[in-house]
């Protein structure tokens, strides 16, 4: 078992990694005033562990399973029940769950009397490598990703690779859409995910690599918490085009659409000589050996129009990180005309088999 520390002025987030983190952090928080957030499926597995750990009369808040949760309507039923149970300044709202949980429940405990203590105990591939590291906290609004949050950083991570195994497989795909991001970012996960193509959902190796993709957050976060320098930007390769398939098209989850946002921004940055052919095969064999057929998009265009909406646009042009060489990444600016364009080539090449 491993710590990561990020050492931000506002707030020391330590994050404990590794098998046997829940059984050792875990009961600690029941010696305080604990709300727990979760999710339905989440609290159908892990119940009797909640229970265990927390006492059976915690207060729990059980969200639905799935993104539209991400909403105001659930953050202000969080709220609403935290009032309800008389928590105090000091409790602490513990995220047990998924991206959609952590990323909900943050912002409620960023929002409750100012601000309370948070916990976050990821249970998904995804949560565990990205989402629950790094203190961003959002919902989704007026069908725009993630447009109202905050920047809260949890006081502990704790992250146990005990949850992957109940973990449906499409799930561990979506985790491994992010660490493959991690991978164009950072050439030591790059290699790793080379070395362990063939198996790349095997236990030994997912837990490894959640150490390392952690390690890169941190490093990025410390550098860059609140998102101002473009050091954490880099991290949002793959999430135009991926946050705008998402909200058109709402059939996978997050992850897969990052990677196919990751594939459709590779073939961009290729076409416009950022980024050399051999590396861009290579990143596009990771990308297909997590997610086999990347789907072609008819009607492309309406996708690519909500990628107006991305935080990352300062003028009417859309913003993209692209994958530039080994752990390298670029910023480009295109217009919406050149950017559905390309998008569209892309689908058609894809079609047609090339
Ligand atoms: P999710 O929270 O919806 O979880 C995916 C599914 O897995 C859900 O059905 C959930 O109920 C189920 N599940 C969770 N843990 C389980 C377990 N251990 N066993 C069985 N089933 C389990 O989705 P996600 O992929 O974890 O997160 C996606 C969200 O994270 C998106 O809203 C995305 O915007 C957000 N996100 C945030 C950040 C950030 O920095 N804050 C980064 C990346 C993604
Ligand atoms: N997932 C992107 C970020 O945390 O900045």
């Amino acid at each position: 078992m491993k710590d990561i520390i990020i050492d931000t002025p506002a707030q020391k987030s330590v994050i404990h990694c590794g098998e046997g983190a829940f059984e050792k952090y875990a009961p600690g928080l029941a010696l305080r005033q604990v709300f727990v957030v979760t999710d339905s499926n989440v609290f159908a597995w892990y119940r009797h562990d909640i229970w265990r750990v927390l006492g059976g009369d915690v207060p729990i808040y059980i969200i639905p399973a799935g993104e539209p949760s991400k909403s105001i309507r659930y953050l202000t039923a969080i709220l609403r029940e935290m009032l309800s149970h008389g928590m105090k300044r000091t409790c602490t709202v513990v995220a047990f769950g998924g991206g959609v949980v952590g990323d909900l429940a943050g912002l409620a405990a960023s929002l409750f009397m100012r601000g309370v203590r948070l916990v976050q105990i990821p249970t998904t591939l995804l949560a565990q490598v990205d989402s629950s590291v790094g203190g961003k906290t959002a919902i989704d609004f007026e069908g725009v990703k993630n447009v109202i949050g905050t920047f809260y950083q949890p006081e502990e991570v704790i992250v146990d690779p005990r949850f992957l195994s109940t973990l449906p497989d499409r799930e561990i795909r979506c985790g491994l859409g992010e660490i493959v991001k991690y991978g164009a970012l950072n050439s030591r996960i790059y290699e790793l995910l080379l070395q362990n193509k063939a198996d790349l959902k095997s236990t030994a190796f997912l837990e490894e690599i959640t150490y390392h993709c952690i390690k890169h957050k941190a490093d990025v976060v410390t550098e860059d918490e609140y998102d101002l320098n473009g050091v954490r930007k880099t991290l949002n390769l793959g999430h135009t085009t991926g946050h705008a398939l998402e909200l058109c098209y709402r059939k996978k989850s997050h992850g897969e659409y990052v990677l196919i946002g990751a594939y459709y921004e590779l073939y961009i940055a290729e076409k416009l000589n950022i980024c050399g052919k051999n590396y861009a095969d290579s990143l596009r064999e990771l990308i297909t050996a997590v997610i086999k057929k990347v789907p072609v998009y008819e009607d492309v265009a309406t996708a690519a129009k909500l990628a107006k909406f991305d935080k990352k646009n300062t003028d009417a042009n859309v913003s993209l990180i692209v994958p530039q060489s080994e752990g390298k990444s670029a910023e480009i600016k295109l217009s919406l005309e050149e950017y559905i364009k390309l998008l569209e080539e892309c689908s058609a090449d894809l079609k047609e088999g090339k």
